[in-house]
């Protein structure tokens, strides 16, 4: 871990991320963000995500704080810098648990044994990623959502707030399930899902 950490994204869940980082120990934190100036939470906002490159100076650690899992991938893929997985302390993280490059796992999360959560993917706060869970790259499993043992959720998935997938259930790429569903089926194509049962919104 480097002293300084660049957080790109200044909205809310930016400021969520740079309590995180504090209560990881950084001491130097500044954002980039395309659109927002002047400060965040106390961080000054030194510039847009053109700029990148430019601060990776092998002493810099840096973190996506965006929520659009789409935003996410497009920034990880365009550039190539030290992005470092941020775990709240009060976070539970099973001993075999893998967690990927440029993921967050917020206050109160757990992911349990065996897990493998990709990169860039957020474990949102309160969220519970159970043994076994495979977690693609760029999904978000937003807080208090619930996921059995031995669940899979695609890449560029979301898990809504408080929503629950029952043990041995896959999810695919590039769904949404929202707030307060219930996943009982293996959901099979892109869409997005909601209720209890939750079944696609067309
Ligand atoms: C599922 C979701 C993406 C749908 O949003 P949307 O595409 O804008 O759809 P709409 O709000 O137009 O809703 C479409 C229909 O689904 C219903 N619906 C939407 N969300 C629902 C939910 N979570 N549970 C049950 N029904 C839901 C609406 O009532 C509406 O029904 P109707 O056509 O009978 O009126 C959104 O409501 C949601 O739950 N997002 C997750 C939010 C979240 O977890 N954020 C995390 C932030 S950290």
């Amino acid at each position: 871990m480097n002293n300084r950490l660049i957080i790109v994204g200044a909205g809310g869940h930016g400021r969520v991320v740079a309590d995180n980082a504090v209560k990881n120990g950084y001491k130097n934190i500044a954002f980039v963000d395309d659109a927002a100036v002047g400060e965040c939470e106390g961080f000054p906002i030194i510039g847009t995500t053109g700029i990148l490159k430019s601060l990776d100076d092998g002493k810099t650690d840096f973190v996506i704080a965006i929520g659009s899992n789409d935003n996410r991938e497009e920034l990880a893929q365009k550039h190539d810098v030290n992005w470092v997985v941020l775990i709240h302390p009060s976070a539970q993280i099973g001993i075999s648990a893998r967690i990927g490059a440029g993921t967050v796992v917020m206050a109160c999360a757990v992911v349990n044994a065996g897990a493998s959560v990709g990169k860039h993917c957020i474990v949102n706060t309160g969220a519970v990623v159970e043994h076994d869970n495979i977690i693609e790259d760029f999904a978000h499993i937003s807080p208090k959502a619930a996921l059995g043992g031995t669940v899979s959720v695609g890449k560029k998935t979301q898990i809504g707030l408080g929503a629950v997938v029952k043990n041995n259930i896959k999810i695919c790429d590039n769904c949404t399930i929202g707030a307060g569903s219930v996943v009982v089926k293996n959901i099979e194509t892109s869409g997005t899902y909601v209720g209890v049962p939750a079944k696609e919104v067309l």
